[in-house]
């Protein structure tokens, strides 16, 4: 498959942006970016205005059964946001640049908050299946062997050569979060912990999950952490929260097999308790 180029300049995200401004009514603060199964978030927006990626310039397109793929702009809880429902992933073929691009498209309209959701699996074994996991912290694995987003030339218009990441996740965020949860009546199944990236699209081996767990990893997945860096990079307040759809298998006798299709059974039993859950926090926001 030919994968589409698309290129992330100042320019190229300001052009993007500036034809989205011309065209959306109201200027979004927080942007949520969906996760596999998670898109129907963005049903719940009022006062909608949609658009799909391929009619957006310089936004390339979402290839993996799960993802939409469409901007959905207008207000959640009367609170103005902009939903991705469907990401770029860099297993898909897309450099990191690309996966990236509309956090940047968000940061140049406005956008203060990034809300970013994603499915992983649980390594934590104290972790169900169906529990919610506030992310506190991550591990850019890809970061180890090369792979950031923000290597090449740094534009200072977005942010600085080497931005901070001991804060990557707003603590005050986090707490508005669980607080928000226990209100919900979510309490019992939310988590906080570490969210490690692996590029994929191989799920773990044996071996690697046994790693991630002595790095100290909570729950395992194939995005998040390059938006998450770039939304850092210029300055937005970043939100992670992961849904576990699966136990990782560290035992050789065990016959789970971790699979696509568990991913998305398990994100249906739970996506109405993780959109109610993120309706409400925007509010407080
Ligand atoms: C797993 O999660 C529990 C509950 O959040 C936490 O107390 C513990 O430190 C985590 N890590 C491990 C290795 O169990």
């Amino acid at each position: 498959m030919e994968v589409p180029l698309c290129r992330s300049s100042y320019d190229d995200c300001k052009g993007t942006a500036d034809w989205l401004q011309n065209r959306i009514k109201h200027t979004p603060r927080v942007a949520i970016i969906c996760g596999s199964g998670l898109g129907d978030l963005a049903d719940l927006i009022e006062d909608k205005i949609v658009f799909p990626y391929k009619d957006v310039p310089g936004f390339p397109t979402s290839t993996v059964a799960g993802h939409a793929g469409q901007l959905v702009f207008g207000k959640l809880q009367g609170r103005e946001c902009v939903c991705m429902q469907g990401r770029f992933h860099f297993y898909e073929g897309y450099s990191l640049n690309t996966v990236t691009f509309p956090v940047r498209v968000f940061f140049l309209l406005g956008v203060e908050t990034l809300i970013v959701t994603n499915a992983a699996g649980g390594l934590n074994g104290s972790y169900n299946v169906g529990d919610i996991m506030v992310i506190k912290d991550h591990i850019n694995l890809p970061g180890f062997a090369g792979q950031s987003p923000l290597v090449g030339h740094n534009e200072d218009r977005f942010g600085v050569r080497f931005p901070c990441m001991s804060d990557a996740y707003d603590q005050k965020l986090r707490a508005l979060a669980i607080q928000t949860a226990k209100e919900q009546k979510c309490g019992s199944f939310m988590q906080e912990g570490v969210y490690c990236m692996l590029v994929g699209p191989t799920y773990e081996t044996i071996a690697e999950c046994k790693i991630l767990q002595k790095f100290g990893a909570d729950a395992v997945g194939m995005s998040t952490v390059p938006e998450v860096v770039v939304a850092r990079h210029c300055g937005l307040r970043v939100l992670g929260l992961s849904l576990i759809t699966n136990k990782v298998v560290t035992d050789y006798d065990s016959h789970e097999k971790a699979n696509h299709e568990e991913v998305l059974a398990t994100t249906r039993l739970r996506a109405k308790d993780l959109q109610r859950l993120v309706r409400h926090l925007v509010t407080k926001i």
